[in-house]
């Protein structure tokens, strides 16, 4: 029967592993990397039995119910705020997404923003280009002392730890929020603070918490104003985490020394006050970018498909009561 099933590949991904898939399935594969709208992404979904969708791709029960064969929206990213995992719930669609394979590239990827921001790295780099370095000086661009400083990590799930990991080589003393106290076995010396216990302590904060209607604006004007004169702030997470027009302002001011952000309010449009400041660095949503982690997760999430639409329990089901209900059963349909 599987070789009739229709899925979906909403967004480009390494044509060999699509290649694979049209072994095992007619596949419809979009090979593009723009946006689709609500009704492009209906009608692309409508027929099908399974859909790998990137972390741009909203899948909602408006966008459900104008699919009546899907099972199971695949994920390929570890965040999934773009997907109602209750609309799936309840439509009997199976959710699911991509941790832990990525855990350690964007760890990596949280450390260069923090290594980047805090020794004016870009600007730096702006600098030599523009062919301002006339001689040598002494305070020339002077940066953030990291080494021997506190780490403060607010969300500390696989990543977070990742990154805490890499705070001990550089002897760093790591605090951290969670909303659940991690087991000791788990903390590695980390010190487990209120969220704004880790703002106040913090020489460097990094920002890895889900994006959810709760972390809206988690930092904005008054956290910013609780970190210490000096600091320097990560965000990895979501756009939507950091207020971005109060951390402009917090930039602009000197209050912070400098920030790394890989996430945008509205991405892939910055907020214009990013562009003229010197002390942020910049990349575009790119914290899992790398061949071997990419693919890692693109296989993770062809094989969560694969499984649902093989019947079995995916290694990574976002909404495990659907695996009991009988709307998901009602659309395990023959073609
Ligand atoms: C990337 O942002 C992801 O959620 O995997």
């Amino acid at each position: 029967m599987s070789s009739t099933r229709r899925v979906v590949v909403a967004r480009r991904v390494f044509p060999a592993l699509i290649d694979a898939l049209k072994q095992r399935y007619e596949v419809v594969d979009n090979q593009s990397d723009a946006d689709l709208t609500p009704e492009q992404l209906t009608r692309m979904l409508a027929d099908a039995d399974g859909a790998l969708i990137s972390g741009r791709e909203r899948i909602d029960a408006a966008l459900l119910a104008g699919c009546p064969r899907l099972q199971v929206v695949s994920n390929i990213a570890v965040g999934y705020n773009n997907i109602d995992v209750d609309a799936c719930t309840a439509a009997g669609v199976a959710a699911t997404n991509t941790p832990d394979v990525l855990n350690e590239a964007t760890a990596d990827h949280a450390w260069a923003l923090l290594l980047a921001a805090a020794r004016r790295v870009g600007e730096s780099e702006r600098f030599l280009r523009a062919g301002r370095w006339k001689r040598w000086e002494f305070e020339m661009l002077m940066g953030a002392e990291l080494h021997g400083t506190t780490l403060g990590i607010i969300g500390m799930g696989r990543i977070g730890r990742a990154i805490a990991r890499r705070g001990l080589g550089f002897d760093m003393r790591v605090v951290y929020h969670n909303r659940t106290r991690l087991p000791a076995a788990q903390e590695n010396g980390a010190l487990w603070m209120d969220a704004e216990g880790v703002l106040r302590t913090a020489d460097h904060v990094i920002l890895v918490v889900p994006y959810s209607p709760s972390t809206h604006h988690l930092i904005g004007a008054p956290q910013l104003a609780l970190m210490k004169p000096g600091a320097v702030l990560v965000n990895i997470a979501r756009g939507g985490v950091v207020d971005d027009a109060a951390l402009i302002d917090a930039l602009r001011s000197g209050r912070l020394a400098a920030a790394g952000l890989d996430v945008f309010e509205n991405e892939p449009q910055l907020n214009p006050g990013f562009l003229d400041l010197e002390n942020v660095v910049l990349t575009p949503h790119i914290a899992s970018s790398t061949r071997a982690t990419r693919n890692a997760m693109a296989r993770l999430a062809i094989d969560n498909m694969d499984s649902v639409l093989a019947g079995r329990r995916p290694a990574a089901l976002l909404n495990p009561p659907v695996w009991e209900t009988a709307a998901r059963a009602a659309r395990v349909t023959p073609r």
